[in-house]
C-alpha cells in the first residue's frame, strides 16, 4: 500500500469546550453570559484542526461519545479532517471555561469524561494498526480517561515503533510512554520537573535533562516548551530556544498543541529544527492572539514567524 501524506491524531480523552464569556465573573454570585461558544476539544484534535488549517490533512482517532458526536462531525467535515474516531458509549465530557476578560483569566470547570470498554480500546489499536500501513505519522496527546491504564501511550508508541510519534502528555502516561522511545515528546517546563522529579529553573537545567532522555530513550526531538519563555527545542547536539515576542493573549487553550502542530508540519516539510522552532512558535502565537479554535490564517502565520527570536543554545552559552 502507498504511503498517504497525511498526519494521523489520536484523542483519547477529547472533550468539547463550552467558553462562557463574563466580564467580572465571581463565584458563589449571580453572574450574567455576555456570549457563549461551544467547540470541538480535546488536543489531538486541536493539533487536526491547526494541521488542517494550514492545508496539511489529517486523520482523527481516539474515542467519542456516540450520543453527542454531531458537533465533531460537523467539524471534521468543515476542516477535511478524515474521521476514524471509536464511538463509545455515552457522551463526550464537557469543559466550561469561564472567560473573564476584565479581569484577564479563565475558570476552568472539567467534567469527568467516559470510559472506554476494553473492546473500544481493542478497536482503537485495530485501527492504529491499520492506519500505520499507511501513515508515517502519528500525534498522541491529551490525558487518559479514568479507568483506563496509564500505560496506554507506552502501548501505542510500541505499536508504532519505527513512526514518527509525537507524544504531549503528562503524569504516569508519559512517564510509561518514555522508554518505549516516542520520536518526539512536548513536555511543558512543569510536566518535565514532575517526571524528573527535581525542579527545572534554569535552561542549562532543562537542556540536560532533555538531552539525558533523548539519549536513553533514544527520543529523536524533545520540546519543552515555557509559557511566554518560549521553548527549547532539542535534537542531537542542536539546541534552539525560540522565543515569542510579547503578545496580547486572547486566551491560552491550545497553546502547547499549536505548538506540537507547527512542529510537525514543520518537519513533515523537511524544514531544520531551528526553522521547525520558529513555525511552532508562530503557531503559538496566532492561537494566543484570537478567540476560537484552529489558526487565523497561514499568512498570519507567516508573519508571526517573522518575530520569532531564535537563539542556539550550546553547552557553554547558557
Ligand atoms: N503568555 C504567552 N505569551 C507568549 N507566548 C506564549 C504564552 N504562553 C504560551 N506561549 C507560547 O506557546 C507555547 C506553548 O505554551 P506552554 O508552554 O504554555 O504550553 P503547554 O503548557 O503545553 O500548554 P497547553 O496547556 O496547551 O498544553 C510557548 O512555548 C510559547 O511559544
Ligand atoms: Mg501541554
Amino acid at each position: 500500500m502507498g504511503q498517504v501524506n497525511r498526519v494521523v491524531t489520536v484523542t483519547i480523552n477529547p472533550a468539547i469546550d463550552h467558553t462562557i464569556a463574563i466580564p467580572n465573573f465571581r463565584a458563589g454570585e449571580v453572574n450574567r453570559v455576555q456570549f457563549s461558544q461551544l467547540d470541538p476539544g480535546g488536543k489531538g484534535i486541536n493539533v487536526a484542526s491547526f494541521l488542517s488549517d494550514f492545508g496539511q490533512p489529517a486523520t482523527v482517532t481516539g474515542f467519542l461519545g456516540a450520543d453527542n458526536d454531531e458537533i465533531f462531525r460537523r467539524f471534521f467535515a468543515q476542516k477535511d479532517i478524515e474521521d476514524r474516531c471509536v464511538r463509545i458509549a455515552g457522551q463526550t465530557r464537557t469543559g466550561v471555561k469561564i472567560m473573564d476578560e476584565a479581569l484577564r483569566q479563565t475558570t476552568d470547570i472539567n467534567f469527568p469524561g467516559q470510559t472506554p470498554s476494553p473492546a473500544d480500546i481493542d478497536q482503537l489499536f485495530g485501527i492504529l494498526r491499520e492506519l500505520a500501513a499507511t501513515h508515517e505519522w502519528f500525534v498522541l496527546a491529551g490525558s487518559i480517561p479514568a479507568g483506563v491504564s496509564a500505560g496506554i501511550y507506552r502501548d501505542m508508541v510500541t505499536l508504532l515503533a519505527g513512526k514518527k510519534v509525537a507524544l504531549d502528555t503528562s503524569g504516569e502516561g508519559l512517564r510509561q510512554a518514555i522508554p518505549a522511545g516516542p520520536w518526539l515528546i512536548k513536555p511543558n517546563v512543569h510536566e518535565l520537573a514532575e517526571l524528573v522529579g527535581e525542579p527545572l529553573t534554569t535552561h542549562a537545567d532543562i537542556l540536560k535533562v532533555a538531552r539525558t532522555l533523548s539519549e536513553r530513550h533514544g527520543i529523536h526531538c524533545v520540546i519543552v516548551s515555557m509559557g511566554k519563555e518560549g521553548a527549547i527545542f532539542v535534537e542531537g547536539d542542536e539546541a534552539i530556544w525560540a522565543v515569542p515576542p510579547p503578545v496580547e493573549v486572547k486566551s491560552t487553550v491550545g497553546a502547547g498543541d499549536s505548538m506540537v502542530a507547527g512542529t510537525v508540519a514543520g518537519k513533515m516539510r523537511g524544514l531544520s529544527l531551528a526553522e521547525c522552532a520558529r513555525l511552532a512558535t508562530a503557531f503559538s502565537m496566532d492561537r494566543l492572539t484570537h478567540l476560537g479554535a484552529g489558526l487565523s490564517s497561514v499568512a498570519a502565520v507567516q508573519s508571526a514567524s517573522e518575530r520569532v527570536t531564535i537563539r542556539e543554545l550550546s553547552n557553554t552559552a547558557i
